[in-house]
């Protein structure tokens, strides 16, 4: 089989390699994938948000499944376009798609399902906002509708804050505004949980934790993730089932009073206080850093899972993992989150000597003759598995000192919380 993969991060990467490895695909493109994947796919410059440029090359190349990875194009609504020439979709349709593209979509749902979550209004008027901000404690959650690449969440420590907040999402900072979902702020310790469903059943995918700030210590601002370690140390039988019964499993019966159903990957964004799970957000796809590191302890053939999954026969598959610790640390652009220079040379990389459990996959990278350029603010990821987390993690240290890249930064403290020093 012939398979398409949407995207260029390392997520897409990881993916691309579990499926190069499938006994079912004979060749793989990407649009417009990265460093990584040209090495073992072939990558397309297309622009991902011109559907019908992807439809006519797909149908010109009798790709017969497509793998989206990241949001955009799922909310936007590729599933159903490419979907409508009977090209085969892995990934949610546009209307599935509003769990991640609209918080109050998700947070109405989670009202009239009775999922735990954080207390929440829906304010239309920027004075109603104040008003009831005026009343409010402190901190507090103010949130745009729409996707925002993860921007679009304000913590707010005060009152001032908050107006601020409220005034920068109706000034239309995201995008047009017509609402403002303000939350309660909930205490304890993130996690992300996954499952993959066919639109009739579903089956766990993962759990990890990833580590949004850029410093270590957890400090400074957001980004899109340093690292992240797998299995999530929270997790366990009683919790899952409490996941599984309170959040996932009524959210799925939600889409199917909608008329919908839920293809893809599903990510449940989690906050759990004394083993009790409450959903902050979802998002349609597989987390990046989360995938990085959660795919090289799978053991089967990905290729068929999402084959299975696309023809609605996900119950026939057995999932099969290994019980190795993983962990992904993100070397980036210096500067990152906010800016940094693009097409910096990344030197010494094809000396980087990878054994079977430690993988490089590439994000923000592209590549000129023989030459690999950094071009975004995520560059690489360094992923190693062993018996333990500290093992796994010095191992990481010990390729990223043999890269030693002085454009670059990273975090040193990934799995701080499971690695005890
Ligand atoms: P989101 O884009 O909804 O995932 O929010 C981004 C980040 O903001 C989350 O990963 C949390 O760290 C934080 N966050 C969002 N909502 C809440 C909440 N209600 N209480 C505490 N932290 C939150
Ligand atoms: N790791 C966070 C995300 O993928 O949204």
């Amino acid at each position: 089989m012939i398979v398409g993969i949407i995207g260029s991060g390392g997520r897409e990467h990881a993916i691309c390699h579990a499926l190069n490895k499938s006994k079912k695909i004979d060749k793989i493109y990407c649009f417009p994938g990265n460093a990584g994947t040209d090495a073992i796919a072939e990558n397309i410059n297309l622009d991902i948000n011109k559907f019908e440029e992807l439809k006519n090359f797909i149908l010109s190349k009798k790709i017969k499944l497509v793998v989206i990875g990241p949001e955009k194009p799922l909310v936007d609504g590729l599933t159903d376009y490419l979907e409508s020439f009977d090209i085969k979709v892995f990934g949610p349709s546009k209307v599935a798609s509003q769990l991640e593209g609209s918080k109050i979509f998700t947070k109405n749902i989670c009202k009239k399902y009775n999922i735990p979550t954080a207390n929440f209004g829906v304010f239309n008027d920027i004075n109603q906002a104040k008003n009831f901000l005026d009343k409010s404690n402190f901190p507090i959650v103010i949130k745009a509708d729409n996707l925002a690449a993860g921007k679009g969440v304000y913590i707010c420590e005060n009152k001032d804050e908050s107006y601020q907040a409220v005034k920068e999402i109706f000034g239309g900072k995201f995008g047009a505004a017509e609402n403002v979902l303000i939350e309660e702020f909930l205490e304890g310790e993130e996690m992300s949980f996954f499952i993959l469903s066919d639109g009739i059943t579903y089956k766990n995918f993962g759990t990890a934790q990833d580590h949004k700030r850029v410093q270590e210590g957890d400090k400074g601002k957001n980004t899109g993730g340093m690292g992240a370690y797998s299995p999530s140390r929270l997790i366990n039988e009683e919790l899952e089932k409490k996941i599984l019964n309170n959040i996932i499993d009524p959210t799925l019966r939600a889409l199917k009073d909608f008329k919908s159903s839920y293809k893809g990957f599903l990510y449940a964004g989690l906050m759990i206080k004394n083993n009790e799970p409450y959903l902050i957000e979802y998002n349609v796809r597989m987390g990046d850093p989360e995938c990085q590191t959660i795919l090289p302890k799978l053991n089967s053939d990905l290729g068929e899972i999402i084959d299975s999954c696309c023809n609605g026969r996900l119950n026939e598959i057995k999932i099969n993992w290994n019980d190795k610790k993983s962990i992904c640390v993100v070397l980036c652009s210096k500067g990152y989150p906010e800016t940094y220079q693009k097409n910096i040379e990344i030197k010494n990389i094809n000396k980087i000597e990878l054994n079977t459990l430690d993988h490089l996959f590439h994000a923000g990278t592209i590549k000129r003759g023989d030459v690999t350029l950094a071009v975004g603010g995520r560059v690489l990821n360094f992923v190693s598995l062993s018996d333990s987390f500290e093992e796994s993690r010095n191992r990481i240290h010990e390729l990223l000192n043999n890269l030693n890249w002085s454009d670059g930064f990273f975090r040193k403290d990934i799995g701080y919380k499971v690695i005890k020093k």
